[in-house]
């Protein structure tokens, strides 16, 4: 029997309300780790289980310190004999980006697989205790291996590159960009529909990175600083001044269609690449990619600008790619690379 280890963060599938009927108003990460556990019928046969909680929080308070110390206790399972595999449990509101980040800092090898719940541990019908077993035996599955950090939600499996929550309330709130799922879980037998080259399709460029240590200070951001901004009719340009001033040293921009701006936010953005700050085009669309050099006049394209095109990776994981690349010391070119490594 395999050995894993799942850490609780906290989040939804931790939740506790005052009555059964309730799914909304509740305190999330109320349950210990060990409880939710127990609450698992057959789940020690599945694997033998060892548990541990360094926090538990709503996963709307998650800050780079808290994806420092996942990174760390994902880091040493990988390099310890005693372990087969990891299950975190975490919220599902930035499950996404801690998957993410944590898929881009973990050398491939065990299978590390999360998940969380859409209704709390005190609900009627809640969804928990199912999706930490089907977690679980994706983990413990000989198929789960060099796939990179996975997202089990709802009997199914997706990849950190892709994975995102679609919808606010409902019990299958995941789904996967441009993508189909990884595998899905079927009375209790995992059927992986991707081959794990599939899957892992991504060098890593990132697994063997020396990490800061984590700080939990006001203000203060144990990663470098990279600002999100959502292009809009009327979007304001000299945000863009003004992340740079609040210490920005990268910025995504969603744009629109496939990464466009209007000529001022152009303009500011490029004065920013100018003076060192990476700039990363996305796209506000929820599918497709964001294509390098996508203007009519040379001048305006990427080339000329030293922007970055996204590619197939969306805002939100834009974001976080993009602080791995300048933690590493990326420039502008070497960062393209990156992102064009998800195609
Ligand atoms: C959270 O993200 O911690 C709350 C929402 C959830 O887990 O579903």
């Amino acid at each position: 029997m395999k050995t894993l280890l799942i850490i609780g963060t906290g989040g939804t599938i931790a939740g506790a309300a005052p009555a059964a009927t309730q799914t909304i108003g509740y305190r999330a990460g109320a349950v210990p780790v060990g409880e939710l556990i127990d609450n698992v019928p057959g789940l020690r046969d599945v694997a033998r289980i060892r548990a541990t909680q360094p926090f538990s929080i709503g996963s709307e308070h998650m800050r780079s310190a808290h994806w420092l110390i996942l990174a760390q206790l994902v880091r040493k399972a990988q390099s310890d004999p005693a372990l087969d595999g990891v299950v975190i449990t975490h919220g599902t509101d930035t499950m996404e980006e801690t998957a993410f980040f944590l898929d881009l800092v973990s050398p491939r090898g065990k299978p590390v697989v999360m998940t969380g719940a859409m209704r709390p541990a005190t609900a009627v019908s809640a969804d928990g205790p199912a999706n930490l077993l089907g977690a679980c035996r994706i983990a413990a599955d000989d198929g789960a291996a060099g796939r990179g950090v996975l997202v089990a939600f709802n009997d199914r499996v997706f990849a950190a590159a892709t994975v995102g929550k679609v919808h606010t309330l409902r019990l299958d709130a995941f789904a996967a960009r441009d993508a189909a799922t990884v595998g899905e879980v079927a009375d209790a037998t995992v059927r992986w529909r991707e081959p794990v080259q599939r899957t892992a399709l991504r060098p890593q460029a990132f697994g063997a990175l020396p990490l800061p240590e984590p700080v939990f200070e006001p203000q203060a951001e144990a990663l470098p600083r990279v600002a999100l901004m959502l292009q809009h009719v009327d979007c304001d340009e000299t945000i863009v001044q003004w992340h740079q001033k609040r210490g920005a040293r990268g910025i995504v921009i969603a744009g629109s269609g496939n990464g466009m701006l209007p000529d001022p936010m152009r303009a500011a953005l490029a004065r920013a690449s100018r003076s060192g700050c990476l700039i990363v085009r996305a796209s506000r669309v929820p599918s497709g990619p964001v294509v390098r050099n996508g203007e009519a006049e040379p001048a305006d394209r990427d080339d000329a600008l030293g922007l970055i095109a996204s590619g197939f990776v969306a805002p939100l994981k834009a974001r976080v790619l993009l602080q791995c690349c300048l933690l590493a010391g990326m420039g502008a070119a070497e960062t393209q690379q990156q992102f064009d490594r998800f195609g």
